[in-house]
């Protein structure tokens, strides 16, 4: 195993801090699928091998928590929910919302993304033939709708730019102190400071507005809000979660349910953009849907080019590019002491890339994942939603919702490229293009 100090990273300083999934990627080739480094008394072990990855999220993941400056300064937003907490307060709180993921509520799924999806298309009707918009902003502007309105009933058609401007502000900020770990204290009041504090209020404003609107209605939903809510203690007495404890859930789904699937989304339509046959042929199975109605939940079995389209952007461009860990106890891995303490650092990007499991890996190839291939893939080398006990909840959320909306949109509509500019991929808390994605709008003609 290579170890590198903090002085052989200086020089790579600007790329580490620009291009982090690059700077990994070029590491794993260079030092192979075991790299340490040791910077400012931290050892930090970035991992690259399925077995590796299959260890640490999976094997001994009782050995391993989210005690990392990236879950922690996440936590700054979303408190200790679902996607930053740990042990039994976790456990407990991942039953209590696993019935909303269940099957049958997920078959109901599409009653949501349909008119969220409609009035997208409504909206881009009015546009002058060849618009050019931001499909970043669109997408993340459906899928918030879709994940507010299906999980807490709540219709952010009206409140959505209010809420993702908030979003947005907030996460600015997390990125901004994870890229400058020398940033002065968020105590301190510095304009960035004070945007900061302004942002979670909002949000918490919002947030507890849904609530307590939903108290005083009294209405009786079957939806994750009301499982919250309505959740009681051991005794059956009390509430089972404090408000906060439910704020704290709200905003973790809220932002893990939507940024994730907008910018897979996104990903997808540049893609496509660039690979006009892929489009042709996702195109020809979309248009055996009777097309006179958006697609629902039952065609999604008539859609597999579709969804190994979305698959396929999910293995080049997986929006959780970085999953982090921290050992509690010692552990081995390849032979290699891994002391307490010790920073892992896991890449959905860089192990999708992996030269022994991805041939002609850079290429986009929606066919890995057509006609059964994809079971040849060893489970850790494709990792989109993480894995273990700490899988994403919403996978097969996300991929009904993203293969619906790729499929709805395809109906009517080719989204062409409208820069000559390379489209960069930030590795912000998820990848995004660097500034949005302008891309113009063609009507299909069927
Ligand atoms: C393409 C879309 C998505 C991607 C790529 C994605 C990715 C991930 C990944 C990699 C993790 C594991 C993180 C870790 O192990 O440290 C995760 C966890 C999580 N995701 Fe997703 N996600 C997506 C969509 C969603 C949706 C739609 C929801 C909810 C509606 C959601 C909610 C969560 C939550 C709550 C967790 C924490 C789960 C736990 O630790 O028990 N995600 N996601």
């Amino acid at each position: 195993m290579q170890v590198l100090s903090g002085k052989d990273l200086l020089p790579h300083l600007s790329k580490i801090r620009k291009d982090t999934p690059g700077f990994l990627l070029e590491c794993s080739r260079r030092y192979g699928d075991l790299v340490g480094f040791a910077v400012g008394g931290v050892k930090v072990f970035f991992i690259n091998h399925p077995d590796f990855i299959r260890r640490v999220l999976q094997d001994n993941h009782h050995n391993y928590s989210k005690d990392t400056i990236q879950y922690n300064t996440l936590a700054t937003i979303t408190g200790r929910g679902l996607l930053t907490s740990d042990g039994e307060e976790w456990l407990r709180h991942r039953r209590l919302e696993q019935p909303a993921f269940s099957r049958s509520r997920l078959a109901a799924l599409d009653q949501v993304i349909a008119p969220a999806l409609e009035a997208m298309l409504k909206r881009w009707e009015q546009q002058p033939e060849d618009a050019v918009l931001d499909i970043d902003r669109e997408m993340m502007a459906v899928t918030l709708e879709i994940v507010g309105q299906s999980l807490f009933s709540i219709d952010l058609r009206t409140d959505a730019p209010r809420l993702t401007q908030a979003v947005l502000t907030a996460l600015d900020h997390v990125i901004y102190r994870a890229q400058n770990p020398f940033a002065p204290p968020d105590w301190l009041p510095i304009p960035q400071n004070i945007a900061f504090r302004k942002a979670l209020r909002q949000l918490d404003q919002a947030v507890y507005e849904i609530m307590e609107n939903r108290r005083r209605s009294g209405e009786i939903r079957d939806d994750l809000l009301a499982m919250l809510m309505n959740a009681r203690d051991e005794e059956g007495k009390g509430s089972a979660l404090t408000d906060q404890q439910i704020r704290d859930e709200i905003i973790t789904l809220l932002i893990a349910g939507h940024e994730t699937v907008a910018s897979a989304l996104t990903w997808s339509w540049y893609l496509l953009a660039q690979h006009p046959s892929i489009w042709e042929q996702m195109r020809a199975e979309v248009a055996q849907l009777p097309d006179d109605r958006l697609p629902c939940y039952p065609d999604l079995e008539r859609l597999p080019f579709t969804a190994a389209v979305f698959s396929e952007a999910l293995r080049l461009y997986p929006p959780a590019w970085l999953i982090t860990r921290k050992a509690i106890g010692e552990d081995e891995l390849n032979g290699y002491k891994i002391s307490p303490g010790s920073l892992m650092v896991i890449s959905p990007y860089v192990v999708h890339r992996h030269p022994q499991y991805w041939e002609d890996a850079e290429a986009f190839l929606p066919q890995r994942f057509t006609n059964g291939r994809e079971r040849a893939i060893p489970r850790f080398a494709y990792i989109p939603f993480g894995g273990g006990p700490r899988l994403c909840i919403g996978n097969n959320f996300a991929m009904i919702e993203g293969v619906l909306i790729l499929a709805g949109v395809t109906q009517h509509y080719r989204l062409e490229l409208a820069t000559a500019n390379p489209v960069l991929a930030d590795p912000l808390v998820t990848l995004r293009p660097h500034h949005g994605l302008p891309m113009r709008l063609r009507r299909v003609v069927s």
